[in-house]
């Protein structure tokens, strides 16, 4: 069943806790968290003190996008602070298998993820081993960007690939998701979308519906 997945990057701060209880009440399933480390990109967002803070009042699947240079260091960590899912990016990893078979050896789910110039081929031999892919739909680093259409066709190619060779992952798009576009998304065969400014702009709840009620029109 389709998810959207709201991204705390674009949540108050100040009031963290109390808008995570407004998302679950909404009956969101799924968060994302996305870490920045200012190297693999420029911006720095938050770690594991954060996730393991609101894990303590959240039972939401936490889904983790790492965009992180060499994440391997830093999986076990992750781990710890309540990570259900841990998706890091192809083009961060040294050893994009070692990095997989680590984040299983936790026994959490795996993701991998591509920016928008990476194409599908870049990670077609690690398909197999992920539970996630990740279609970048921004070039990782902020919040707030436009959605680049181009990424979109990368759904498709990913939804083909599963069809034809009986793999199991779902596809996640991330950036720049709206009302305005998520029907479009959501009838390429995604099966997460990832939300921030359009859940956090504004009110959680009316956004939310909103959105929901688009993606119950499209299918
Ligand atoms: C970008 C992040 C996204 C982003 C989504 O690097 O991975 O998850 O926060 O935010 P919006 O929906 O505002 O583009
Ligand atoms: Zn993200």
């Amino acid at each position: 069943m389709f998810q959207i997945a709201p991204s705390i990057l674009a949540a108050d701060f100040n009031c963290l806790g109390k808008q995570l209880q407004e998302v679950e009440k909404a009956d969101v399933r799924v968060l994302h968290l996305d870490v920045m480390d200012g190297v693999f990109v420029p911006s720095i967002s938050f770690g594991m003190p954060v996730i393991a803070s609101i894990r303590k009042e959240s039972n939401l699947f936490f889904d983790v996008h790492l965009m992180v240079q060499n994440p391997i260091r830093y999986i076990k960590d992750f781990v710890k602070a309540g990570a259900d899912s841990i998706t890091v990016h192809s083009e961060a990893c040294d050893d994009i298998a070692s990095t997989i078979q680590e984040i299983k050896c936790f026994g959490v789910k795996t993701g991998l993820a591509i920016n928008p110039e990476t194409p599908v081929d870049a990670i077609k031999p690690y398909l197999p081993m992920v539970d996630m892919v990740l279609v970048m739909s921004v070039h990782p680093g902020f919040g707030g960007q436009k959605l680049i259409p181009e990424t979109l066709k990368k759904i498709e190619e990913l939804y083909q690939i599963r069809e034809e060779s009986n793999l199991c992952y779902n596809i996640e798009v991330d950036g720049g998701v709206n009302a305005q576009n998520i029907s479009e998304i959501v009838s390429l065969g995604t099966d997460i979308a990832v939300a921030g400014t359009a859940v956090f702009g504004g009110d959680i709840s009316a956004n939310l519906e909103k959105i929901r009620e688009v993606v119950a029109d499209a299918s």
